[in-house]
């Protein structure tokens, strides 16, 4: 199994797709560059930034982040800049904003989609100028703080709708890594599934179990909207509560997060082909993995519903 050891934290390569990801990663790790991490939930965005860090120069030095989703506007300012005793009401004490905490190091501004307009402005003066002001503070600091960040939203879509600055884009756009979503990537699932199996068995002190072949088949056709995480968590219920030492079809199939509701998938745009699709995964979870009474229920011999489900594999 491929896995990349660093700061404490393992990342498997799970197929071609990781590996060539990983070489644009080292290739960010080997500049200062400022990396956009652009993925849906769940799929390795931090995972990817620590590594980043942790192949650098700057490994040694802080690595810290900031979550542009989840503080409301006010805090995240002082939160980034820091701010003097009397700054404001209530501001009791000096403190050193994250810049400046991670001086040397690197700042993650995770979901930086997300970062209220008016604070996307002093991003960019601080990316164009390299210096902060901490609030009610007199004096520029000079800040060397790498920074990457995240999204998990196309940014270019976001651009256009008006919700995140152009400048503020290219500036932090300097290098792109995209972290594609786990669905379809056959061989990811399946490498990544027996890595968290063998960490979970290990972490729970259980002898290590196997997948069976219907189990191994679900997680294929699961269109995990979480990604990775979503498989890890899958993994480690699995471990948690089987009694044997395989896993089953079954013991998979009411873990997995039912897909899109039929209405919500309808909805829009959609093709015949990605209803099926979506018909077809909640008929095989209703069945939990039995592709006999699946193909029943849906009117097609098994060998179809096979081929389907290849096909959506080599497809996704
Ligand atoms: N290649 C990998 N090998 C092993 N574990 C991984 C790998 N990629 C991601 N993970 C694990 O999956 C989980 C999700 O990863 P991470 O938090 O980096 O995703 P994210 O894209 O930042 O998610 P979100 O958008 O929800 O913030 C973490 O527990 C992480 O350790
Ligand atoms: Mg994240």
């Amino acid at each position: 199994m491929n896995t990349i050891s660093f700061h404490e934290r393992v990342m498997l390569v799970g197929d071609d797709l990781m590996g060539q990801l990983l070489h644009l990663a080292r290739k960010a790790a080997g500049s200062e560059a400022t990396v956009l991490v652009c993925g849906e939930s769940g799929t390795g965005k931090e995972l990817i930034a620590r590594y980043i860090h942790g192949m650098g120069n700057r490994k040694d030095n802080p690595f810290l982040s900031i979550n542009c989703a989840a503080i409301p506007e006010g805090l995240m300012e002082a939160e980034l800049f820091g701010f003097e005793k009397g700054a404001f009401t209530g501001a009791w004490v000096q403190r050193i904003g994250k810049f400046e905490r991670a001086m040397g190091g690197t700042l993650l501004l995770d979901e930086v989609t997300e970062m209220p307009l008016a604070l996307q402005a002093k991003l960019l003066r601080v990316i164009q100028e390299g210096e902060i002001d901490r609030l009610g503070g007199k004096e520029t600091i000079r800040i060397n703080t790498r920074l990457i960040a995240t999204s998990n939203k196309e940014p270019l879509k976001l651009i256009q709708s008006g919700h995140f600055r152009e400048d503020l884009f290219y500036r932090l756009n300097v290098l792109r890594i995209d972290c594609p979503p786990l669905r379809g990537r056959k061989e990811a699932i399946q490498t990544l599934a027996s890595f968290f199996l063998g960490t979970h068995c290990e972490k729970y002190s259980k002898n290590t179990v196997k997948l069976t072949r219907s189990a191994e088949e679900l997680l294929a056709a699961h269109s995990w909207p979480g990604n990775i995480r979503e498989l890890g968590n899958v993994i480690e219920r699995a471990v948690l509560l089987t009694e044997r030492d395989e896993i089953h079809g079954d013991e998979i199939a009411h873990l997995l997060v039912s897909p899109k509701g039929f209405e919500e998938v309808i909805q829009g745009e959609r093709s015949l082909a990605e209803i099926e699709k979506v018909h077809i995964e909640r008929t095989l979870q209703g069945t939990q993995g039995n592709k006999t009474e699946a193909a029943k229920k849906l009117g097609i011999s098994v060998r179809t519903l096979r081929n389907k489900l290849r096909q959506y594999q080599d497809v996704a």
